[in-house]
């Protein structure tokens, strides 16, 4: 026989579609041809198997081999069809036993000596691989990543004439994760390492049990970084389903995935200076940008007036659906994004706008311009807003006081988001105007609060749906089913930064 037909993924996104590596030998001019790759990657899938092949002391066959990967629209990249490729050459000539192939899929990069070389996306091809009900040869250094996807056979490879080796004695070994790095990973900074500010305390406790958004607006140094860091302790830990869901977009983003990340929620504070498309996502092929790894978690954007206005824009679209669609000319691609959005600003341009002190110096046309480079759209998606003061040197320098930790906010913040679970099926941050209206019952005195706040704030309808829903999360933190005006009355109370300019 001169025909052998190899498995392997491709990687589109977060996707990973079989792929059927055809190979045939056939008598005439001896070459190698591939079809089904972009010409650049074949030239490079060509050098590398058969170099490859030869430097592992098998004979690259001086005949006319065709090389087809079907099917024909594939990523740029080949790398990852490598292997796949001189399996194929070397059943096809009789080197390796074919029938050892059959329900076996294949991925993996090999450098000239043939050795294997990671590959991006291991992870969502061994979750596909599984539904296959195939099992996997990956890179050894993908072995940790593609383990993740629990119920499928990884056989970790390192080096081509080993891998060859062992389908000759038909003893393909299971890889078996004995990494300790799998432990669930519950650390990170404290809650109770904050001192004072307990408004911005109860801001961040009410945002992760509402999965709201929350801007802090505070002088320099008053610890606004420092309280958004704190914020992914007091999350309930993620599911088994959302922590593949993150690690498979870590395994196809430029980055790659780190088995240490492994169950712990992202939290990304991209720079200011970030592109468009790093925040976003893109490429011709497109990744995931900050935003989508930043999914199931916190994206912080420190000092979000120095953002790039125009990119601070696409991220109304996910922060309402929780994807975002990205286009290129030759594809499109939907990435997740449900992130919690958390922001942090000086009041004006100088920082110290409101400073007891009064070291501002900042022309009120100049604030105006500052915070205009947020646009109200946006604000308005944003739930929590609030004003962190400085605190004072005495409270820094005082012994500290027993404060809460995270982890006793953190059985709040669950028991809340259970109840949300039970009632809606969904965090309070994604109700809608209909289920706002079912779930949040005003009582009369309620109701003639948040009539009066509409008047003086003038609060448009979003703003309103904005007032509910944290009122519904407070109520929630109380368990209690009904609000009552005191929960609204708080929620006003994040709402101080539109309303005072300070
Ligand atoms: N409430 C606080 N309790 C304990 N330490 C604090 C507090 N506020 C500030 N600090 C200390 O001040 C440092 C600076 O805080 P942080 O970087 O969070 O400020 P910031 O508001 O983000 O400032 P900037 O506007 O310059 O980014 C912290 O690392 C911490 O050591
Ligand atoms: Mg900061």
């Amino acid at each position: 026989m001169s025909l052998a037909t190899v498995l392997s993924r491709a990687q589109n996104g977060l996707t990973a579609d079989l792929v059927r590596v055809e190979v045939h030998l056939a008598n005439g001019l001896p070459g190698l041809a591939i079809v089904g790759l972009p010409e650049a990657a074949v030239r490079e899938a060509k050098d590398r198997v058969k170099a490859a092949i030869t430097t592992c002391g098998y004979e690259f066959p001086a005949r006319r081999i065709t090389c087809n990967l079907a099917p024909a629209d594939l990523p740029k990249e080949g790398g990852r069809f490598d292997l796949a490729i001189a399996l194929g050459i070397l059943a096809a000539s009789q080197q390796i036993p074919a029938e050892r192939l059959a329900g076996l899929e294949v991925l993996g990069e090999l450098s000239l000596s043939g050795e294997l070389r990671a590959v991006r996306g291991a992870l969502p091809a061994a979750l596909q691989a599984k539904r296959a009900g195939h099992a996997l040869i990956v890179p050894l250094a993908n072995a940790d990543e593609a383990v993740l996807a629990a119920g499928v056979r990884i056989i970790a490879a390192r080096h081509l004439s080993e891998l060859c080796g062992a389908l000759h004695a038909g003893e393909l070994a299971e890889y078996l994760a004995t990494n300790s790095a799998f432990d669930i990973a519950v650390d990170g900074p404290d809650l109770a390492e904050v001192r004072g500010q307990p408004m911005a305390r109860r801001a961040l406790e009410i945002a992760a049990a509402g999965g709201h958004s929350l801007l802090m607006v505070g002088p320099p140094g008053s610890g606004k970084s420092m309280l958004a860091a704190r914020l992914p302790g007091l999350l309930p830990p993620m599911s088994e389903d959302e922590a593949i869901q993150v690690a498979a977009i870590a395994s196809v983003a430029t980055s790659g995935f780190d088995p240490r990340n492994w169950r712990r929620r992202p939290f990304r504070s991209p720079h200011h200076t970030a592109s468009g498309v790093a925040l976003v996502g893109g490429g011709s092929s497109p990744r995931p940008g900050e935003i989508t790894l930043a999914h199931l978690g916190i994206l912080f954007l420190d000092e979000i007036p120095e953002f790039d206005r125009r990119v601070l824009e696409v991220l109304r679209q996910p922060l309402e659906t929780g994807e975002i669609t990205i286009s290129r000319a030759a594809q499109q691609q939907d990435f997740p994004a449900r992130f919690q959005l958390i922001a942090a600003m000086n009041p004006c341009p100088c920082g110290f706008l409101g400073d007891p002190e009064s070291r501002c110096r900042c022309t009120p046309d100049q604030v105006a311009r500052y915070r205009g480079r947020i646009s109200g759209p946006l604000l308005d998606r944003i739930d929590l807003q609030i004003f962190v003061p400085r605190i004072e040197r005495q409270a820094l320098l005082q012994p500290a006081v027993a404060v809460e930790s995270s982890a006793d906010v953190r059985v709040r913040v669950s028991a809340a988001r259970e109840r949300q679970m039970q009632r809606a099926g969904k965090p309070n941050v994604l109700l809608n105007a209909t289920e706002l209206e079912r779930d949040c019952a005003l009582d009369a005195a309620t109701r003639a609060l948040i009539e009066a706040a509409m008047q003086r704030l003038r609060l448009s309808a979003r703003g309103y749906h904005r007032v509910l829903r944290v009122s519904r999360t407070i109520a929630d933190l109380a368990h209690l089913p009904t609000l009552t005006p005191a929960h609204v009355a708080e929620a006003l109370r994040y709402r101080e930064f539109e309303r005072s300019g300070v």
